[in-house]
């Protein structure tokens, strides 16, 4: 069985106090006997902060990028290895606004994938496509592209217990989520994709969905068999909204 994993997306939001102050209130409701994973991914300057304030807790902490190279004359950028020395759990790589913004293509995405996986870390993987893609019918082909870029670097084998986020670009930050069968649709194409290599392994595999996650689509989200939680951006800003995802999630697994 898969345990969900409700991943917040902090992006380029926060500061120390407003951090301190969302994470109390986060988990003063928690539920630490709850059977779902849960993950925060503030910026990079808060992490050593959010790493410490939670090491008591249920939740880990993750990164929202790294550098694909190991360590040296990389001015600016965060290796691996440092991630981990601060506390960080995961890492996402290939969020679809840095393969926009700052142009990241598939064989970087498989390479910080790589670094990642080698420092130790949990790689979330983002896959998905434009609203031009899903138009002109090229879903399938497009999360095809990313997954396999990373598989042919990497193999199958990490991907038994790196996380997979499906976000159609189209429904980020939009509050335009997919619709449940829009969502597992993909997921089980994606799942059958992983299994065509290793069966095993596809049905260990987590396959988060993201993309306008709130808690009033969340349940209907997580109900797909193959959606196993949440990559969750804007609603992971809110106690209460980031609260209700992780019961919906937790809710799920006990249905399983
Ligand atoms: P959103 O972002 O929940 O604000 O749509 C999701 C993401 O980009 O990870």
């Amino acid at each position: 069985m898969r345990r969900p994993l409700v991943a917040g997306n902090w992006k380029m939001h926060g500061s120390g106090a407003a951090n301190a102050a969302l994470l109390a209130e986060f988990e003063l409701r928690l539920h630490s006997e709850w059977p779902v994973d849960i993950a925060v991914f503030p910026p990079f300057v808060y992490l050593a902060d959010v790493a410490r304030r939670l090491r008591d807790a249920a939740i880990d902490v993750g990164a929202q990028d790294v550098c694909a190279e190991p360590g040296g004359a990389f001015t600016g950028e965060i290796a691996a290895a440092m991630l981990k020395d601060v506390g960080c759990a995961l890492v996402i790589v290939g969020h679809s606004e840095r393969r926009r913004w700052n142009h990241e293509d598939d064989a970087l995405v498989a390479r910080k994938f790589a670094a990642a996986s080698a420092a130790g870390l949990t790689p979330v993987l983002c896959i998905g496509e434009t609203l031009e893609e899903r138009e002109a019918g090229k879903t399938e082909a497009v999360v095809a592209r990313q997954l396999d870029a990373v598989l042919a670097m990497n193999g199958v084998a990490p991907f038994a217990r790196a996380v997979i986020a499906y976000e159609p670009v189209w429904a980020i930050g939009t509050g335009r989520n997919a619709s449940p069968e829009q969502a597992q649709a993909v997921h089980a194409f994606v799942r059958r994709r992983i299994a065509q290599q290793n069966a095993n392994i596809a049905g260990q595999a987590r396959i988060l969905y993201g993309g306008s996650v709130k808690a009033a689509n969340a349940g209907e989200l997580f109900a797909m068999p193959d959606v196993d939680g949440g990559l969750v951006g804007g609603a992971s800003l809110v106690a209460d909204e980031f609260y209700e995802i992780c019961a919906a999630a937790a809710a799920r697994h006990e249905r399983v």
